[in-house]
């Protein structure tokens, strides 16, 4: 087995990533979050945000509409150019996108392909109660443009001053023409940007760009990405998307080939001077200092939460050997596990052990994640946490009634500790910062 078929065993085996609609046959390119996907997920948006925008003054939040007006998607270029190229086979009537295709015959039949055309990627949606008045729009291909058309309500309501970000985290909906690699390619699925406002300064705008590339990447490492797993990867000039005048992609090193997780564009004035022109609004700047109107240039990071939540799963992944077993665990860091801690009475049928372990897991809950488990043996109890990313579990057993402690132990060394009841709080809270 490769690593995307280990984690997609592991992801459905404990709960992290379910096939969409699976009960009815699934549903092509949509993925479900399980109890501890949906953690992950959220841990790495609470990351995101707080580095994007709790701890910086120069950047606001936003969270707009997804479905928005279809002039949105006309000014943004959209309709007209988010496309990628179709071929089908004449045989068999399997379609695919030409730029990924190896060879010149279908894969699954090995017949011939008709001419490329361009497919539209858009997801059209219809609002509206009369039949034959519905009004056509999309689901948003990508969440920045609910950041641009706010350009203005974010400078009248706040007070923010050039250079300024606005962060966003949301769904965004493609109708992928082959979707695949788990949640990798979904056609739902969400993403976490900003969008971050400069002077129109070409020099200066690359120097910021430079800026954000190198924070984007030192964030993923802080998070216990692998050095060696991460690399950058310039768009060349003829496959740069329709808005951006540069664009870099962190990719990430997912078995044996290269993935994009996340892209840094540099989107010169492309969003405000096209909203300008469809909206008929200004949308310039003005400058207080120097008096002058302008539309700021914009350089943005965009990142899959998703492709983020897959590839820490890989990245974490490891299968050593314990006492010629092999030990499966996902060596997540402490802020992107989904439980924390998992507690356990030794033994399930003895009342005492249960209620001590009961009341502490109740303590720890309201600070962290804390998972139970009180069946089977406690060696299969500690894998099933390995296998669940899980750094830390407490046992609790007949000297924990005498002596007020309890057996703690550590994910990755698999060390154990007695540790006073009284003193766990404090004890997870300096591990777990
Ligand atoms: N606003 C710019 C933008 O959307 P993009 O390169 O098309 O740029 C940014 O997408 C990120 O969104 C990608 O790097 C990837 O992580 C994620 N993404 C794009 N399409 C995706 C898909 N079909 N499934 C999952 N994630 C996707």
């Amino acid at each position: 087995m490769d690593i995307w078929e280990k984690i997609t065993s592991l992801a459905k085996r404990r709960g992290f990533i379910y096939p969409g609609s699976e009960i009815y046959g699934g549903l092509a390119g949509t993925w479900d979050y399980g109890p501890l996907g949906v953690e992950l997920k959220r841990n790495i948006k609470n990351e995101f945000w707080k580095t994007m925008v709790q701890e910086r003054s120069d950047v606001v939040g936003l969270d707009a509409a997804i479905i928005m007006s279809p002039k949105v998607w006309e000014a943004s270029g959209h309709l007209s150019s988010f496309s990628d190229p179709l071929v089908e086979c004449k045989k068999c009537h399997h379609r695919f996108r030409a730029d990924q295709l190896k060879g010149d015959r279908c894969p699954d039949c090995g017949g011939e392909f008709t001419e490329p055309k361009q497919f539209n990627l858009m997801v059209e949606t219809y609002l509206g109660v009369i039949e034959g008045e519905k009004l056509k729009t999309y689901l948003r291909g990508e969440i920045t443009q609910g950041v641009h058309v706010n350009f203005k309500n974010v400078m009248s309501s706040t007070r923010v001053k050039l250079p300024f970000g606005v962060a966003q985290v949301g769904k965004a909906f493609r109708n992928e023409i082959t979707p695949g690699g788990l949640t990798f390619r979904s056609r739902e699925f969400e993403q976490m940007e900003l969008q971050y406002y400069v002077k129109p300064d070409m020099k200066a705008s690359l120097k910021t760009f430079e800026e954000w590339k190198k924070n984007r990447m030192e964030w993923y490492l802080s998070l216990g990405m692998k050095k060696g797993s991460l690399r950058f990867k310039e768009h060349a000039k003829d496959e740069l998307a329709h808005y951006a005048k540069a664009a870099f992609d962190i990719e990430f090193l997912a078995g044996e080939e290269w993935k994009e997780m996340e892209g840094i564009h540099h989107r010169g004035d492309w969003d405000v001077r096209r909203h300008q022109e469809y909206s008929g609004e200004d949308m310039t700047y003005f400058d207080e200092e120097t008096k002058e109107k302008y539309l700021p240039y914009i350089i943005e990071t965009s990142g899959g939460v998703d492709r983020a939540a897959l590839f820490f799963l890989m990245n974490g992944y490891i299968e050593e050997d314990v006492d010629g077993e092999t030990r499966t665990v996902l060596k997540l860091h402490p802020k992107l596990a989904p439980y924390k801690v998992a507690v356990f009475p030794l033994l399930a049928n003895k009342p005492k052990l249960v209620e001590l372990a009961e009341n502490i897991a109740g303590e720890l809950r309201k600070d962290m994640m804390v998972a139970w488990d009180s069946r089977g043996n406690i060696g299969k109890r500690y894998r099933a946490q390995d296998e669940a990313g899980t750094p830390y579990c407490v046992t609790v057993d007949f000297d924990s009634l005498e002596n007020g402690d309890v057996t703690v132990r550590d994910r990755d060394t698999m060390k154990q500790e007695r540790v006073k009841i009284k003193g766990l709080q404090a004890y997870f809270a300096e591990r777990l910062k």
